[in-house]
């Protein structure tokens, strides 16, 4: 495998450029690839361990930037987490209700997972006061999403814009049960305000427009918690002061980072990926329906229940892709992947549309606009709708300079584009791959053969 197909270099201002040359006969992707932890079940296993009681032990957990994050502001709070790392991570618990006031900011980074579901459990601890902010990235996405509903509850908070951005300081409090109705499909919403009713007295429901990710609802079952759940109406009720008891978690990996080497597999040709230890939660699986809906040839091997969370191994080949459809309930179960998506759209035969996905223009970036210039500087023809992509397939991508906007989905969905573009791909801020996947890039250049 010649090295000079996949560069990385370091710039001046400290962030990384990646160049990508792929060889005019082109490249295969041929392999075993094992994907880091889930980011989602990341998070809340530091967090859920951090206010139980005793000891959490996590396996498997995804050490990248943001569950960092995570880690550090919970250490700042009172909560024992060892170095984290993927064979084992140990949490001491302080129990509910008792973490302590930080003596600094609580620094989010990136995260927005981190600071949606934290201000839940932050509004509802009477008499202490936290103030929370974030990167640029972070300091720009709303939080007003999670503020109102927590000010229903009870909550002092006060933020920039009407107490709608970072950095946000929090009065905590007790708070009263709610039924919410949430207007977006958000798992980050959905939990913070269980998170807040945790410390609450009597029932909290929250109530979605479609069934979001349900990683919040699982693992607070295996702490301890009482949940009700109503598929019909996507409705959960959670009965406030559980006793949480710290479990042993095991993470899978990532269907979200899996993604990148399903489409890339899909559309280099002769290529064959074996993605191993694959979270297939139903709740996630968007991606795999959308990209059967393109006819991938893509098949789960091994299919098993790992802690409480369905698991499996993916097989991927290469095959012609076509046009479909992507709207209503299906996008929040691929939301994190409409972006690679968008990749495989450009490869396949016809037009893809995807729609009711306004939500992406307040992600890390805003990926409908970002994906449609980016892509577009290769050649694609993408189209940004007001709440989606137009993408029209079978053009040829050439080498062009891209941005990542400092989003890592960006960052890697531009690297699997290049793969098949005609001559040189510079990514500029391509560091960001390791908000979710810090060795995507390493990996990438072992799976390559040509
Ligand atoms: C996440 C939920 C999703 C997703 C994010 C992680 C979570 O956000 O985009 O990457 O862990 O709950 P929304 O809940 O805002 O859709």
């Amino acid at each position: 495998m010649p090295s000079s197909i996949v560069t990385i270099q370091k710039k001046d201002d400290h962030t990384q450029k990646l160049v990508i040359v792929p060889p005019s006969n082109g490249l295969t992707l041929t392999g075993n690839v094992s994907i880091p932890g889930d980011k989602s079940i990341s998070h809340r296993s530091l967090m859920f361990g951090a206010i139980a009681e005793g000891e959490t032990v996590i396996e498997g957990l995804l050490v990248g930037e943001d569950p960092q994050s995570t880690a550090k502001c919970f250490r700042q709070m009172g909560a024992t987490i060892s170095p984290l790392n993927p064979e084992k991570v140990i949490v001491q618990g302080i129990g509910l209700g008792n973490l302590q006031e930080p003596t600094n900011i609580l620094d989010v980074g990136n995260s927005g997972t981190t600071i949606r579901l934290m201000l839940g459990l932050l509004a509802s601890i009477s008499d202490r006061f936290f103030t929370v902010t974030g990167d640029d990235s972070l300091r720009s996405r709303p939080m007003s999403r999670v503020v109102e509903p927590l000010q229903q509850m009870g909550a002092t908070i006060w933020g920039r814009n009407n107490d709608s951005l970072a950095p946000l300081a929090i009065k905590g409090q007790k708070l009263q049960a709610i039924h919410y109705m949430s207007p977006v499909a958000s798992a980050q919403v959905k939990s913070c305000i269980l998170l807040a009713g945790l410390m609450v007295d009597g029932k909290t429901t929250v109530t979605e427009p479609a069934l979001s990710r349900d990683h919040s609802e699982r693992m607070l079952k295996a702490f301890g918690a009482e949940l009700e759940i109503d598929s019909q109406t996507h409705s959960v009720t959670l009965t406030g002061q559980p006793t949480l008891r710290g479990q042993n978690v095991i993470v899978p990996g990532d269907i979200s980072s899996a993604a990148f080497w399903l489409v890339a597999a899909a559309i280099v040709p002769d290529s064959e990926l074996l993605i191993t230890n694959v979270g297939v939660n139903p709740t996630r699986t968007g991606i795999l329906e959308a990209l059967e809906m393109m006819s991938a040839d893509i098949t789960k091997e091994n299919e098993r229940i790992v802690a409480g969370e369905p698991v499996a191994d993916l097989r991927v080949k290469h095959g012609k892709l076509t046009a479909c459809t992507i709207e209503g309930s299906i996008i929040p179960r691929l939301i994190d992947e409409i972006p690679i998506l968008a990749v495989a759209a450009t490869f396949a035969e016809g037009t893809t549309v995807i729609k009711d996905a306004a939500e992406l223009r307040v992600k890390e970036s805003d990926r409908l606009k970002v994906m449609a210039t980016e892509l577009g500087k290769m050649g694609a023809k993408i189209t940004e709708l007001p709440d989606g992509l137009e993408i029209t397939g079978g053009t040829t991508l050439n080498g062009a300079e891209v941005d990542t906007y400092t989003d890592h989905r960006i960052a890697m969905s531009l690297a699997i584009a290049s793969l098949m573009a005609q001559g040189e791909t510079t990514i500029h801020r391509a560091e960001a791959a390791s908000i979710s996947y810090p060795m995507f890039f390493e990996t990438l250049q072992q799976v390559i053969s040509s």
